[in-house]
């Protein structure tokens, strides 16, 4: 994709990565993603992050068609050292032969870790630093862990763009731009699925630094992330930043999830049980195989559940491996304000229900009753799960209602 210009001198330098499929276990499905970085000319010419290595080519073709092909870029401003976004970094020192390359402090402890670099003209720019580009200034503000230590955003109050790096971020690769030309949706649903899998963890860090940019009473008509699409106007602004607190505060609505895996189909049959019991009296429930979903989608319909249902059957004395994948990934994101309960069927040991439970305790969820079953339900064993489910209904509307 060609660069595009977002404000007068401000230009969107980034590629479209079409094929990406995964982020670390984060499963971006079919959609695939962008890396935007941002060239502004002005006296002095300044990169706003880089892009990953691979489309360092794609890189240098864009800025070439801004600067020229012997174009000169006198400052990098390095939002994230993650390589998604500074991995064409040592390409372009190398080429551009930056006067300055300015980042956070613990962006400069990352850089050096990354690329173990000698004499890099790296300036560090904690909060409250400003550069001055001639007509512009750029304000530096760090976002530590959001979603990783070594985070800033960049602000420019002339043009009130604020550059946000990972935070509002969504992965779609699109020929489109900007948020207002597409599906809303469809974005707003992809912008949930960042979140739960990248962001989640880090939510009162989301809360903090929201409120510390509130406070600062920064100027914003224009929020640019380095994924997907970008925000213009005070209003699409004040969307997604609203999305944000909405996504941070993890107000769980009146909906459960079951996820398991099952082995004859055994817990699979009490999972459905569970599930009758949650609807009939109204919560929206999502029944889900780790057979037939990736561990990151069951994650985007846990993000804004009131329950979760685990089910295993025992297997080696513990509990079948897709599900302690599941587990391993939902402790590691942090979800808050939960209820928890677990179902399993067993053969000899069953130790399943006592494995599921104890990680949902981990998580610090409320716990209700578990419910196991040797081999196979019998009609008064699913009628159980069936209460069950119209147990953990209850324990919902009392806690939300
Ligand atoms: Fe998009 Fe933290 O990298």
């Amino acid at each position: 994709m060609r660069p595009v210009e977002i404000k007068e001198g401000i230009f969107w330098t980034g590629v479209v990565d079409w094929n990406r499929r995964n982020f670390h276990g984060y499963s971006i499905s079919h959609k695939g993603t962008t890396y935007n970085n941002f060239l502004i000319k002005d006296e002095k010419v300044a990169l706003i992050d880089t892009v990953a290595e691979e489309f360092w080519g794609a890189m240098q073709c864009n800025l070439a068609h801004v600067l020229g092909p012997e174009g000169k870029i006198d400052y990098f401003i390095i939002n994230h050292l993650e390589p998604d976004h500074a991995g064409c970094l040592a390409l372009a020192v190398e080429k551009y032969q930056p006067e300055k390359i300015y980042t956070s402090p613990m962006g400069q402890k990352a850089m050096q870790a990354h690329f173990h670099y000698k004499d890099w003209p790296v300036e560090v720019v904690p909060t409250g630093s400003e550069i001055s580009l001639g007509k512009r200034t750029l304000q530096f503000v760090e976002t530590r862990m959001l979603h990783w230590p070594d985070a800033m955003l960049t602000y420019c109050p002339e043009d009130k763009i604020a550059f946000t790096n990972d935070a509002f971020g969504q992965n779609w690769a699109t020929s489109e731009r900007f948020a207002d030309q597409v599906d809303r949706t469809f974005l707003e649903d992809l912008m949930k699925t960042y979140y739960a899998n990248i962001v989640l963890p880090y939510s009162p860090v989301v809360l903090k630094t929201l409120k510390a940019l509130e406070e600062m009473n920064l100027d914003i008509d224009m929020i640019c992330p380095d994924h997907g699409l970008m925000f213009r106007g005070k209003e699409e602004c004040k969307w997604v930043l609203d999305k944000y607190v909405e996504f941070a505060e993890q107000k769980p609505k009146k909906k459960a999830v079951i996820v398991f895996d099952t082995m004859w189909h055994s817990t699979e049959n009490m999972a459905n049980a569970v599930a009758s019991g949650l609807a009939d009296e109204g919560i929206s429930v999502r029944v889900m195989s780790m057979k037939s979903n990736h561990h990151s989608e069951v994650m985007t319909e846990i993000f804004d559940a009131a329950a979760v249902i685990v089910g295993s059957p025992t297997h080696n004395n513990g509990i079948l491996p897709l599900m302690a994948d599941m587990l391993t990934y939902m402790k590691g994101l942090r979800p808050q304000n939960k209820i928890g309960a677990a179902i399993g069927s067993f053969g000899w040991s069953g130790e399943c229900v006592k494995v599921l439970t104890q990680a949902l305790e981990e998580m610090g969820m409320d716990i209700v009753d578990p419910i196991k079953v040797k081999h196979v339900p019998t009609h008064d064993t699913l009628v159980q799960c069936y209460q069950q489910g119209k147990d953990i209904a209850a324990a919902i509307k009392a806690k939300l209602d």
